[in-house]
Parts: structure tokens; C-alpha cells; sequence
């Protein structure tokens, strides 16, 4: 079977990294139709928290099978269901502990817009120059990780508007390299700026960012950043909404990136690895805002499904056993020091930055620090041919982060590391 033979049948909208058809996967690794073995360090885009078909979600989601596949959370209720429910309000932060549960990272975004204008009335979302959060009409809306996303479906949703994400190794008109105070700074200037000039503060809704910069770039914001959103979302009546789609569940060494930075947010999103690789995900509030949300404002036919809450049921069963935030710091500290030495070596390596699993590197022109998406694409191609998953983030295309499953181990990151070392020696 070849990827080349179907593709008449797909639709090409979505674009394709490799042409791997998956045989099977197991742990790290994947392993193509012919027997090829990967070491796989995209892990369905940060998805898979334990690896790929870990013994204890397999079994969850079968049990759950053998008892009901679907009846429609709409209908009836749902013991696994019921039980996450409370469980994620046992691990999110703060007094956030009502979940609206929904099926892709996108969908969640869009609720999120909705309740955030349901629960205050008030129409203006603002976010922020850098950001991902997803491919749905609504998602798109907010999106500005890349003007290609855009492309071709403006007008998108009304009452948006943008304000700059702080990040400190590209920063200003000019791409310069700021301490991360400085861009924190200037960030909160911004948005006063954008509140005078543009956006009536008492007619914004929400702030919505990702607490650590995704698709976007890999970017940990300065928390002192975070921290003036929060102020500022106070003092205006405005709703602070984190979208931890990619940075919660365990990725930054805390269940949620808001504890990085040691801020709450009012509405939190979340998705890709609450369901062992599974699609859910769900919108995270506090019950004074989500009681505003009446029977019927919002929908889902797939919503809150029984086999996706046994298999996140597991997922957070195997982190308290298995003492997985632990293993995040640990591995996560380990490799951004080996990726800190590869860049004293290979100076193409413009910057190293991350917390705990979620990490990048960001390739430049060494002579003028301008972008390499050259030296991006050969060391991914490398990687690929080697047996290595990487996968790419950043404006420029120059970006390559490592989405490692979480209970990973020093010796399967040094079998990665090893291949990407090479890579940047056959530049
Ligand atoms: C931070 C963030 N938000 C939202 C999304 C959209 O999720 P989905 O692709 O499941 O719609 C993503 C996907 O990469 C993401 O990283």
C-alpha cells in the first residue's frame, strides 16, 4: 500500500508531513507497512502523553467498548464520563471545575468564544500575534500563527483583534533579540495602546492565548506577562481564557502551563492528550461563569463519548502512579541541556528554548540571526530518513520541536538526540 495511490481520493487541504502509513506503534516508536521503525518524536502532535497504545488506556478503552461504544451524552450519562468530569476538576487550576466536553482542540475554541460572550455580553475577543488555536471558522478567527491559515476565508468572525505575543528571541518590526522582561514590558504596552486606539475595554469579552506559545513557535511567555493580562482582565471585567490545548496535560511538568507562571485563567480549553489519543477535548470554567451558559447555548452529538473519558480516566490514573510530572521535569531539563550544547556546536541553532516536554529549536542564519528554514527542512529530512519524527512549528518554517511522550526515558532520548546530532553534521 502506498500513500501515492489514494491520494486521488484525499482531499489535499490537509497537508502531509511524511507518506508513513502506520503498520503499528507501540511506546515510542512506530513502525510503517514495510517494517520500518521510527522513533516518534512528534507523538500525533503532542497527543499521546504515554506513548503510543499504553497497556493501561488500551485496556480502559476496551473495557469501555464491551460495555457501550455510544448512546449520546445528550441522552444519558456515562459513569467514565461522570468520573472525568470530576477528576479534571481535581487537576485543573484554581476554582475552575466545570467542564463542557467536545471532540477536537478546535471546537473547544469555539465554545470557549461562545461562553465568554454568553457570560458577559459583550461581543470584542482579543488574542495574540503567534498563536494557534486550530482550523474551524471560529479557530481561524483567532489564529495568527501564520497569515497562510488565513488565506482565502476573509472576512473571517467579527470583533477579533490581535495584540503581540511577547516573544523575546524575535521581537518588534525589527525581529530583535530582547530579554524576556523587556518583551513582557512592551506587551502589556500594547494592549493599553490597543484599548485606546481600537478595542473599548468594557467591550471585550476575553483575552484568549496560549499560556506556552504552541504551533506558534514553542515560546514560554514571560509570567510576569501573564500575570498584567490577569490585572488587566480584572480591572476591566474581561475573562482571561487559556488555551492549554497543547501545553496542559502534563507537557510543561505541571498538569497545566497556567501553573508555570502561577496565573488562573476564568475559561481554560483543553484537548489533544486528555483521551490517550483519543479525539476530546472540553472547555474548563469556573461554575459562576459557566451557569451563564443556559441548557441549549451550546451542542455536540460526540461530545463527553464514553471510550474517550475511560481512555483520559487511565491517562491520569498512569501520571499519579507512574509519577509522570516528575519524569517531564527531569527528561525536560536533560534534553534542553543536550540541545544547549548541540547549539555551542552548531551555531545554525539560533535558539533552545522549552519547558519540561515541550521544547524547540528555532534554526537561523547565524551571520544575521534571520531565519533558516533550509537548515529546518534538511535536518527534518535527515531525521525522517533516519528514523526520526520531528516536526515543525514557527512563522517561518523554522522551527523544530520535540513532542516527546512524557514517561520518556534518558536512553530514548539520547537515541533521538543522536539522529538529530547527525543531521546537523551532514548540513
Ligand atoms: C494550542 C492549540 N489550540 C488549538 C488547536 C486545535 O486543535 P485541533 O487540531 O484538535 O482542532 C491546536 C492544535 O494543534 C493547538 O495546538
Amino acid at each position: 500500500m502506498k500513500l501515492q495511490d489514494y491520494k486521488p481520493y484525499l482531499s489535499p487541504a490537509l497537508a502531509k508531513t511524511t507518506d508513513i502509513i502506520v503498520g503499528k506503534a507501540e511506546g515510542p516508536y512506530l513502525y510503517d507497512l514495510d517494517g520500518k521503525k521510527y522513533l516518534d518524536f512528534v507523538q500525533g502532535i503532542a497527543v499521546n502523553a504515554l506513548g503510543h497504545g499504553h497497556p493501561r488506556v488500551v485496556a480502559a478503552i476496551k473495557e469501555q467498548i464491551d460495555l457501550c461504544i455510544d448512546a449520546s451524552y445528550n441522552l444519558v450519562s456515562y459513569p467514565t464520563t461522570l468520573a472525568y468530569a470530576k477528576r479534571i476538576a481535581e487537576i485543573a487550576p484554581g476554582d475552575l471545575s466545570v467542564t463542557f466536553f467536545s471532540n477536537g482542540g478546535s471546537e473547544a475554541i469555539d465554545g470557549a468564544i461562545k461562553l465568554a460572550r454568553a457570560a458577559t455580553g459583550r461581543p470584542l475577543i482579543v488574542a495574540f500575534r503567534g498563536s494557534f488555536h486550530g482550523r474551524s471558522l471560529g479557530a481561524t478567527s483567532v489564529t495568527a500563527s501564520a497569515s497562510k491559515y488565513r488565506k482565502h476565508y476573509e472576512p473571517l468572525v467579527g470583533g477579533i483583534h490581535f495584540a503581540p505575543y511577547p516573544t523575546p528571541f524575535r521581537w518588534g518590526p525589527r525581529d530583535l533579540s530582547v530579554d524576556p522582561e523587556t518583551a513582557s514590558e512592551e506587551a502589556l504596552l500594547e494592549i493599553k495602546k490597543l484599548f485606546d486606539f481600537i478595542a473599548y475595554p468594557e467591550d471585550v469579552a476575553a483575552f484568549l492565548i496560549e499560556p506556552i506559545m504552541g504551533e506558534g513557535g514553542y515560546v514560554v511567555p514571560p509570567s510576569s506577562f501573564l500575570k498584567g493580562l490577569r490585572k488587566l482582565a480584572d480591572e476591566h471585567g474581561i475573562l482571561l481564557i487559556f488555551d492549554e490545548i497543547q501545553s496542559g496535560y502534563g507537557r510543561s511538568g505541571k498538569y497545566f502551563a497556567s501553573e508555570i507562571h502561577g496565573v488562573v485563567p476564568d475559561i481554560m480549553t483543553i484537548g489533544k492528550a486528555m483521551a490517550g489519543g483519543l479525539p476530546m477535548s472540553g472547555i474548563v470554567s469556573k461554575p459562576e461563569v459557566m451557569e451563564k451558559w443556559l441548557p441549549g447555548m451550546h451542542g455536540t452529538t460526540f461530545g463527553g463519548h464514553p471510550v474517550a473519558a475511560a481512555a483520559g480516566l487511565a491517562v491520569l490514573d498512569v501520571f499519579e502512579e507512574e509519577g509522570i510530572l516528575g519524569n517531564v521535569k527531569k527528561q525536560g531539563e536533560y534534553l534542553r541541556g543536550r540541545l544547549s550544547e548541540l547549539q555551542k556546536q552548531y551555531p545554525v541553532i539560533g535558539d533552545v528554548r522549552g519547558v519540561g516536554l515541550m521544547n524547540a529549536v528555532e534554526f537561523v542564519h547565524p551571520e544575521d540571526h534571520s531565519p533558516n528554514g533550509e537548515a529546518f527542512s534538511k535536518v527534518r529530512a535527515y531525521s525522517e530518513g533516519h528514523g526520526l519524527l520531528l516536526l515543525g512549528c514557527g512563522v517561518y518554517g523554522n522551527g523544530l520541536r520535540f513532542a516527546t511522550p512524557l514517561n520518556v526515558s534518558k536512553e530514548v532520548l539520547d537515541e533521538g538526540l543522536a539522529i538529530f546530532e547527525a543531521a546537523l553534521a551532514a548540513l
